[in-house]
């Protein structure tokens, strides 16, 4: 495992005395998050963020392992670091995150890969480095943590003069689902400290963003002493009524009516949910180890509309899961039907090695089914996001004004309390400020408007 890297002998060769760190991430957005407290943590060992990795002494990729697709992009991403390795013999490439965790050691075998540092680890990162630096050798940390939650590193955001930032409020998971690796690659369930996040909310208030999204893998089991998720989501509504709420994510079979009725009582906490539902077939959620029948479900979707008629719901849909059967997927085809999910978000089951899934059920179901089946759900998902956005034509909706639109620097875009996006003339409003706004047109994507105040 020995390299050739000395981490020292770089630095005289930079323009400024600080080494520099490229992070590139991949991923949820707990994984944005995680990049963010990686940052914080280098920057007190001494290094700069750097906006090109032809520019930085230590490139670090922070990884996803959620299906076979995410991988493969990275590991085309390390060919390409492999060949900036050959210019820049002294560049230390590090591999952060949940593919690091899931693959260890084998990752020190590519040739493109110094560091191996996962989820729990990152406070051991500068100590790492310097190990690298002085004696050459690659080295490794994927130890997982029954306590980590990072609590006392307030993250450095890459968007300075953002908007809308994420804090986590928990890490790892202790479901069951069968198909999936975060468990594995992000430990057990531990929740942070409601007194640390309040003061990191504060923080990112303070220093102009009005929007948090609080992150977790299942957000309504949060816990810490007295707090639960709904007192939590109070308090952080609570530091000011021009700070937006979000979370994800939601599981079905925990979300309470506690949350929602707190939702209902704070105007701040915005009115989106995401309730990944994955299948609409008993026989597959069972399989899946959801945990929940098809019928909780709907109940939970009816009770969140009727305490918020207006409170979109999204989800989140695996096709040609182990034994889906045609009808098993009409049924999931029938219940997005039903519940007429604003968004979603639709994958082909991918076997993940090392789950419940890949030990017990054969990946039965033909690719061609699988990609035939994505097809389908993604075109009627398609229809009902449209029919979702027509609804609000006409309608008038506070939008928090995030960037520019993609198009046109003339126009800002912002989203509603919904999670819509919303594309509007900029008639001299900026980013950061709220505006109410009136929609005129719409794709399924997005909502075009003109500003009504
Ligand atoms: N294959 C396909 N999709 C998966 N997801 C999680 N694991 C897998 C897998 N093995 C999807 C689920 C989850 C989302 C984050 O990713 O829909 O909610
Ligand atoms: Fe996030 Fe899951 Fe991907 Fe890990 S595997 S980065 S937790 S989506």
């Amino acid at each position: 495992m020995a390299s050739s890297i000395n981490f020292r002998s770089v630095r005289p060769v930079l323009d400024s005395a600080a080494p520099h760190v490229f992070i590139e991430t991949y991923g949820c957005q707990m994984n944005v998050n995680d990049s963010e407290v990686v940052l914080s943590i280098l920057q007190g060992a001494g290094f700069t963020l750097c906006s090109q990795p032809e520019d930085a002494t230590l490139v670090l990729i922070n990884t996803c392992a959620i299906r076979d697709n995410a991988e493969q992009r990275i590991l085309g991403r390390l060919d390409f670091y492999r060949l900036l390795k050959k210019k820049n013999p002294r560049l230390i490439v590090g591999v952060l995150g949940c593919m690091a965790e899931r693959l260890k050691d084998s990752l020190l075998e590519h040739p493109a890969v110094d560091l191996v540092a996962g989820p729990d680890a990152y406070r051991d990162l500068p100590r790492l480095i310097g190990i690298l630096g002085s004696s050459g050798s690659k080295q490794i940390n994927t130890l997982l943590s029954h306590e980590e939650t990072y609590a006392d590193i307030s993250p450095v955001r890459m968007d300075p003069g953002g908007v809308s930032a994420f804090i986590s409020i928990m890490r790892g998971c202790n479901n069951v689902c069968s198909y999936c690796v975060v468990p594995y690659t992000r430990g057990a369930e531990r929740s942070r400290d409601p007194e640390s996040i309040l003061r990191e909310v504060g923080e990112v208030f303070d220093a102009g963003y009005r929007e948090v999204t609080l992150l977790g893998q299942n957000v309504d089991s949060y816990r810490y002493g007295d707090t639960g998720f709904a007192q939590l989501l109070a308090r952080v509504a609570q530091v000011s009524p021009q700070l937006r709420v979000r979370f994800s994510t939601s599981h079905p079979k925990d979300m309470k009516d506690e949350v929602l009725l707190t939702m209902a009582s704070y105007p701040n906490i915005c009115r989106h949910i995401h309730l990944p539902v994955q299948s609409g077939s008993n026989a597959i959620l069972e399989k899946m180890g959801r945990r929940h029948t098809r019928e909780w479900y709907l109940e939970r979707v009816a009770r969140i509309r009727e305490v918020m008629p207006d409170c979109a719901i999204t989800t989140d849909v695996i096709a040609g899961f182990c034994s889906e059967t045609e009808d098993d997927f009409e049924d999931t085809l029938d219940l997005m039907r039903t519940v007429r999910f604003d968004a979603a978000f639709m994958f082909q089951y991918s076997e993940r090695p090392g789950t419940k899934a890949a030990r017990h059920f054969p990946d039965d179901v033909p690719p061609q089914a699988k990609t035939e089946r994505l097809e389908k759900i993604i075109a009627l998902q398609s229809e009902m996001s449209l029919e979702s956005n027509r609804r609000d034509l006409g309608r008038c909706f506070e939008v928090l004004i995030e960037g520019h639109s993609k198009k046109s620097d003339a126009d800002l875009m912002g989203r509603t309390s919904q999670n819509k996006a919303c594309v509007f003339p900029a008639a001299g409003h900026a980013i950061g400020e709220y505006v109410t706004v009136r929609v005129l047109s719409c794709t399924a994507a997005t909502l075009l408007c003109e500003i009504v105040d």
